[in-house]
C-alpha cells in the first residue's frame, strides 16, 4: 500500500472532505466543514482579503496537510486582487498527506481554480510563477521553523494548524510557539482554531496579544495573536470572562519541549507533573463556575 492510500477521504458538513490520521488518532478538520473551517478559522481572522490590497503577502502555513488552508488564502487573495504576489513557506511533516488530498481530487467539489498549484505544492514542494512563490518543507515543523527563522522570513499571516494539543502537544509548547513568534511580521497576524487555555498561554508568553475569534457551526472560539505594538492598531474580539478566567486555572499551564525534541509522552508528562505540583484553581472548578456557557464548556473540551 502506498503511503497516500492510508488516508480514506471522508464528508464533512459542508460537502468537503478530510481524512482520519491513524498516527494521532484524530481527525484533520471539523466535521462542521473542512473548507468551512479553512475560510473562518484562518483566512478570514488574518484579514486576508483587506491585506490583499497590498503588493506582496508573505504566508506561514504550519501543518500544510491536505493543503486546505493556503487553497482558501490563495482564492480570498486572489479575488480581491489578482496582481497580489504571495510567498508561501508551508511546513508539513508527512508528505503523504497532500498527495493523497490530489490523488483523491478532493478540491474538485470546491470549484477550485489553483488545483495545479497545489499539486505541484504537493509532489514538487516548490512552485514558481507570475504572482507566487511557494515552498513545501517536509520535516518536523520543530527543526523547519529554527531554520525559517534564521532566513529571516517573516509572515504577514501564520496558520497554526496542528492536531489538538492532547495528541501532539509538540507543536503547541512555549518554546515552539515563540519560535513561531520570531517569524510573525511586526505588523502580522496569527490564527489558530484552538482556545485551549495552555495554548493561550503560550501565545502570551511569547509576548504576542491575544484576540477570540468568532465559532464556527457549534465549535468553540478560536485565537488570533499579534505583536503588542500592533494590536493598537487593530480591533481584536477580546476575550470574555470565562476565557479570561480560564487562564487562571490549571488548565493554562503551557506544554513545555526546552530543546524542541521531546516525545509527546514526555511533553504530556512534564504538563501533568507541573500541573500536579500546581496551586491554580481546578480547571473543574472553572467548568462548574461557567456552566451555563457553552462557550466556556466547548472551550474546556478542548483542554481535557
Ligand atoms: C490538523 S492537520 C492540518 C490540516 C491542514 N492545515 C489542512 O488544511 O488540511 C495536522 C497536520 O500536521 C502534520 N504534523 C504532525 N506533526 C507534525 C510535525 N511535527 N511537524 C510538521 N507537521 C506535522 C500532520 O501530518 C497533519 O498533516
Amino acid at each position: 500500500m502506498l503511503d497516500s492510500e492510508q488516508f480514506i477521504p471522508q464528508t464533512t458538513a459542508d460537502g468537503s472532505f478530510t481524512f482520519t490520521s491513524k498516527e494521532f488518532g484524530e481527525d484533520f478538520h471539523s466535521h462542521y466543514g473542512a473548507k468551512q473551517e479553512s475560510f473562518l478559522k484562518f483566512a478570514e481572522p488574518t484579514q486576508l482579503a483587506f491585506r490583499a490590497q497590498e503588493p506582496v503577502l508573505r504566508l506561514l502555513d504550519i501543518c500544510y496537510g491536505l493543503g486546505y488552508n493556503t487553497a482558501a488564502a490563495l482564492q480570498t487573495i486572489w479575488d480581491i486582487n489578482p496582481h497580489c504576489h504571495v510567498e508561501i513557506i508551508a511546513l508539513e511533516l508527512n508528505p503523504a498527506v497532500p498527495q493523497a488530498a490530489i490523488a483523491h481530487h478532493l478540491f474538485d467539489n470546491w470549484g477550485y481554480k489553483y488545483t495545479d498549484i497545489l499539486h505541484q505544492l504537493a509532489f514538487n514542494y516548490q512552485v514558481q510563477q507570475e504572482y507566487l512563490k511557494a515552498e513545501l518543507i517536509i520535516g518536523d515543523a520543530r527543526n523547519s521553523i529554527q531554520l525559517l527563522n534564521q532566513s529571516g522570513f517573516l509572515a504577514d499571516a501564520i496558520f497554526l494548524d496542528p492536531f489538538s494539543p492532547p495528541q501532539c502537544p509538540q507543536l503547541w509548547t512555549v518554546e515552539f510557539v515563540n519560535q513561531i513568534s520570531l517569524c510573525l511580521h511586526p505588523h502580522g497576524i496569527l490564527a489558530t482554531y484552538s482556545c485551549a487555555a495552555a495554548v493561550r498561554t503560550a501565545l502570551l508568553s511569547a509576548g504576542l496579544v491575544i484576540g477570540s475569534t468568532p465559532p464556527v457551526g457549534r465549535r468553540s472560539p478560536g485565537t488570533v495573536a499579534v505583536h503588542q505594538k500592533y494590536s493598537g492598531n487593530l480591533t481584536l474580539l477580546p476575550l470574555c470572562q470565562a476565557e479570561k478566567e480560564h487562564l487562571l486555572t490549571r488548565a493554562a499551564i503551557p506544554y513545555r519541549d526546552p530543546q524542541l525534541i521531546d516525545p509527546a509522552d514526555v511533553i504530556l508528562m512534564r504538563r501533568q507533573q507541573e500541573q500536579q505540583a500546581s496551586s491554580l484553581e481546578s480547571t473543574s472548578r472553572w467548568r462548574k463556575r461557567w456552566l451555563f456557557d457553552s462557550a466556556a464548556s466547548n472551550s474546556q473540551q478542548a483542554n481535557s
